[in-house]
């Protein structure tokens, strides 16, 4: 590549700004750049300040020990996640505050006060010392989305035992590999879970993936849907039977501020799911701070909503921790978005008046898809802010958002943050930082990001490259459980001295950040490197696209060449100029040189289980390969029906 070339190619451009409406700035604990210049000149100041926030049992000596790239937050400190989390608040006389409004999925609903959760995790860590958890254990979860979740980390953090828990969505086999990994004690699980109203087989799967976990000697089984289930004797025990007759005092455990608090699996393209390893005083204070300035937190009047699945890094951080930490009031919602009918979510927001909305761009993209005459049926006016995590927001999908759902008054937070990173990285401060859509705008305070090139040289602003963090952070990964050279080898050795997320970026000439996404995914046509997310935002920018994936298909000319998987909105069908009208459209918005050869219609895209676009399986179809690994698929049947599509398509020129 010649020396001049960019690593990624600056080509799309939003001009749109969104500045925070003034009541919004006028009541934000955020109005300006002041702590982002305080964490500037003294980031352990910065971050000793927010953590002075937290109950401590033992002060820290130290704030900060960064060996690179291992780092130690509040060394010398003991404190307990469960303690803040819960008695924190009860003691302070904040124990009636709502916890939880819980929706079960069939419609039946608890609310869960401080006071109880903090009763009934008590008695749950009491009930899980009954059958030998102890201090460094380790506790595999594998629920759906009901109180008893959070009720179960908890219990664990309590006494000082490292959770890891396993979407609820995941295989046997997927399950029997994370616990083998952690060498889990104890399983917990339910006989049934609620999912579009069919049952998920929770614990079937839990047993067949239990038949080869040596290290597991007891299974906890919560009844939710009350169906027979398989039983092991000996092995299996009812949660409502462990729990029965234990007492609701259970001091927790001094723990240290670098104890695990837990795992979470994630899986890279390929190879082993790596075992992400969180603490605990760094960790915690990392997530509430996060939680409580980018969503502007207003803890005696909000009711926050994070629509996420507790099995993913983000319900651990913002539906669990952060929010328990801050005295927030949430929802917890068991189901999917369209059942019994596809405003579910805006019926939510109606009954309990959610300020608060935090979701995915799928999430979004889908109800796109479905029509405005949804969220039209229900009152969302109590809403007063949105956010959104887990992939590049396309811009149009971002305005929709801002448009149809806060009714044009709501700040938007695109947040970018991983599984590694703990807690969001790069963020608007709503009250404080100018939006743009699809922009992810600047760094929380503290955090240093930067663009790079090839040779990790920065590339400036304007300019597009490669992500890097050149600071430590308190909430960051402390590793990869049991592998600390593929820990290194993974983030730190690419780009020296740099923690190297793997996604693409660029910096426009105001220095915002827009993530480009996952760096496997960029496409090389004609020796230009272009992002996948830049010619997918310019299909979704066309007012009959919903959703947009591209890939680069190998061509022997120039290297690349742009095939585009394309999901029309709700009512609209392709018709036999619909491929020209998008290509030019691309070309208007972005240059001809970003124009799709080929087009694909299909009414929806391979994604993961977190509602990620596997942009890897396309390229496969694309190419006429054998199929990669599905198994990671929300709904595998979905790739097939992609591949008769492409196979009955016109061949073009
Ligand atoms: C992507 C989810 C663009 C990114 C918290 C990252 C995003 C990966 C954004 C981590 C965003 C997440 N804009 N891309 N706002 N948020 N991503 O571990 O590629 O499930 O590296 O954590 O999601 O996904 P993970």
């Amino acid at each position: 590549m010649a020396e001049s070339s960019p690593a990624i190619e600056n080509l799309f451009s939003e001009a749109r700004t969104f500045p925070p409406p003034d009541d919004f700035k006028a009541n934000a604990l955020v109005s300006d750049r002041s702590l982002h210049e305080q964490a500037e000149q003294d980031l352990e100041g910065f971050w000793a300040e927010q953590a002075e926030r937290l109950r401590w049992m033992k002060p820290w000596d130290q704030v900060l020990e960064w060996s690179l790239p291992f780092a130690k937050w509040f060394v010398g400190g003991q404190l307990n996640v469960s303690d803040n989390c819960l008695d924190r608040h009860v003691d302070a006389g904040g124990g009636d505050k709502v916890a939880y409004h819980w929706e079960g999925e069939p419609g039946d609903t608890r609310t869960i006060t401080y006071e109880q959760l903090r009763d009934d995790v008590a008695r749950f860590a009491n009930a899980l010392r009954s059958i030998g958890v102890q201090r460094g254990d380790r506790v595999n979860i594998y629920m759906g989305m009901v109180p008893e979740l959070p009720v179960a980390m908890l219990a664990c953090a309590r006494l000082g035992a490292a959770h890891s828990v396993v979407f609820g969505g995941f295989s046997a086999d997927a399950l029997r590999d994370r616990i083998n990994d952690a060498e889990a004690k104890v399983l917990i699980t339910q006989d049934e879970g609620w999912r579009a109203g069919k049952v998920v087989p929770l614990k079937q799967n839990a047993d067949d993936a239990v038949a080869d976990t040596p290290s597991i000697e007891k299974v906890v089984v919560l009844r939710r849907t009350g169906n027979d289930v398989p039983w092991t004797e000996g092995r299996d025990v009812w949660w409502h039977d462990l729990v029965e007759g234990q007492s609701a005092d259970c001091p927790p455990e001094a723990v240290d501020a670098e104890d695990l608090l837990y795992l979470l699996y994630t899986s890279g393209t390929t190879a082993k799911p790596k075992g992400i390893m969180h603490t605990t005083g760094g960790y915690l204070a990392g997530v509430a701070t996060t939680h409580r300035l980018v969503f502007d937190l207003h803890p005696d009047t909000d009711v926050y909503w994070c629509a996420a699945d507790i099995g993913w890094v983000t319900g651990h951080s913002y539906i669990v921790y952060g929010p328990l930490a801050n005295h927030a009031t949430s929802i917890l919602y068991e189901g999917a978005p369209n059942f019994p009918d596809k405003d579910r979510w805006w019926e939510i927001i109606e009954k309990y008046k959610v300020t608060i909305l935090y979701t995915a761009p799928t999430a979004i993209r889908t109800f796109m898809k479905w029509g405005t005459d949804w969220p039209e049926k229900h009152d969302l006016s109590s809403l007063r802010l949105l956010g959104s995590v887990g992939e590049p927001i396309n811009p149009e999908a971002w305005v929709w958002y801002q448009t149809n759902i806060g009714g044009g008054r709501c700040p938007v937070v695109d947040t970018w943050w991983q599984t590694e990173t703990g807690m969001i990285m790069i963020t608007p401060l709503p009250g404080a930082i100018d939006t743009k859509p699809g922009s992810a705008t600047f760094p929380f305070p503290g955090v240093d990001a930067d663009i790079v090139d090839n040779d990790g040289n920065s590339v400036g602003i304007p300019g597009g490259g490669y992500l890097v963090l050149r600071k430590p952070w308190p909430a960051m990964l402390r590793g990869i459980y049991g592998d600390p050279e593929r820990y290194k080898e993974t983030y730190w050795s690419r780009f020296e001295g740099n923690y190297f997320a793997g996604d693409g970026a660029k910096r426009d000439d105001d220095g915002y950040f827009w993530l480009l996404g996952r760096v496997d995914d960029v496409m090389n046509i004609s020796g230009h490197r272009i992002s996948t997310t830049e010619v997918e935002s310019a299909l979704v920018d066309h007012k009959d696209v919903a959703e947009a994936a591209c890939i680069g298909k190998v061509d022997e000319t120039t290297g690349q060449q742009i095939v585009a998987f394309v999901t029309l909105k709700g009512a609209v069908e392709a018709t036999d100029d619909t491929t020209e009208v998008l290509r030019e459209h691309v070309a208007r918005k972005i240059g001809k040189l970003a124009r799709p050869t080929t087009i694909i219609f299909t009414p929806d895209l391979p994604k993961t289980r977190s509602g990620k676009i596997m942009r890897r399986l396309l390229k496969d179809v694309a190419e006429e390969r054998e199929l990669g690994d599905v198994t990671t698929l929300a709904d595998p049947a979905i790739v097939e029906e992609i591949r008769d599509k492409a196979a009955a398509r016109p061949q073009e020129d």
